[in-house]
């Protein structure tokens, strides 16, 4: 059993988030000036079709860098590297880019993903503290700090409340294995018929932050990473929505559902039902 790590002061959260926003969009930066018209894929990960770039890796190795000056003492938990251990029970957790697909095809949708959190770095127990996105394409940043609200360039955000599941606008995203993905689009064909429309844009952390801002209502997922939703799903529970898995479960790799809380509530029935 893990024991629940004491946390930080909030003014030491505040800056945990200011320390969060300057590294992504410092790492957003070199995305942005370093893009090639061709992207080239470096190797893949899980699959054939699960890509890693030069960019992923070097933009993580400058990330990994700036913490280990300016935070020497915590942990690391970042996509393409190896685990970094530490002795403050604070955790980063990185994705160089989250949306390699779209990076690689130059399709808008592609962040920098930074933040840190309390405890085992495993988002059934983890209690996230600081987060921010950073949208390489448009420069738009969010951020979120534990017990502090979310923003968008510095001005709040809040969740949308929809009347209805059937008004909702829902983002979704698939993985990279084939039988997942077959699994993905059984339960789609649950979700579809019952909401107004469905998004697939390619970065789970920007479709959270857009739950958090009100540009999507609800966003679900079976198999997201940590890396993938521990900035947004902080930043959208931040803004007012509800993050969980199903039957009562936290928000894991087995299912993300993150909304406006009594929607939310009726996506986790409506994905209990079909088995999610
Ligand atoms: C992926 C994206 C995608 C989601 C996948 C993730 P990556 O992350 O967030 O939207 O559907 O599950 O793996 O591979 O681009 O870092």
């Amino acid at each position: 059993m893990s024991i629940a790590p004491a946390l930080p002061s909030a003014s030491e959260i505040t800056d945990l988030r200011a320390l969060a926003r300057a590294l992504a969009v410092e790492a957003g930066a070199v995305v942005r000036g370093g893009r090639p018209d061709r992207v080239e894929v470096a190797a893949t990960k899980s699959t054939d079709v699960d890509p890693v770039t030069a960019m992923d890796r070097s933009v993580e190795e400058l990330l990994r860098r700036r913490i280990a000056d300016r935070r020497p003492d915590d942990a690391i938990l970042g996509e393409e590297g190896d685990d970094v251990a530490g002795t403050s029970g604070l955790t980063w957790v990185l994705d160089p880019i989250d949306g390699t697909v779209n990076y690689l095809y130059g399709v808008a949708s592609y962040a920098i993903s930074v933040a840190v959190v309390a405890g085992d770095p495993d988002p059934a127990v983890w209690t996230p503290l600081a987060g921010a996105v950073h949208s390489v394409v448009d420069g738009a940043t969010w951020t979120g700090a534990r017990g502090q609200g979310a923003e968008r360039d510095g001005t709040p955000v809040q969740v949308r409340r929809p009347d209805s599941l059937a008004t909702s606008l829902v983002g979704t995203g698939f993985g990279y294995q084939a039988a997942q993905r077959a699994e993905q689009a059984r339960v789609l064909t649950h979700v579809l018929p019952q909401v107004r429309d469905i998004r697939r844009l390619g970065s789970a952390a920007v479709d959270l932050c857009l739950v958090a801002e009100g540009r999507l209502d609800l966003y679900y997922e079976r198999g997201l990473n940590p890396w993938d939703m521990a900035a947004g799903g902080l930043i959208a529970a931040e803004a007012g929505a509800a993050v969980s898995g199903l039957h009562g479960d936290p928000a894991t790799r087995r299912m993300t559902a993150v909304g406006t809380p009594a929607r939310q509530a009726e996506l986790v029935a409506l994905l209990e039902e079909a088995g999610a």
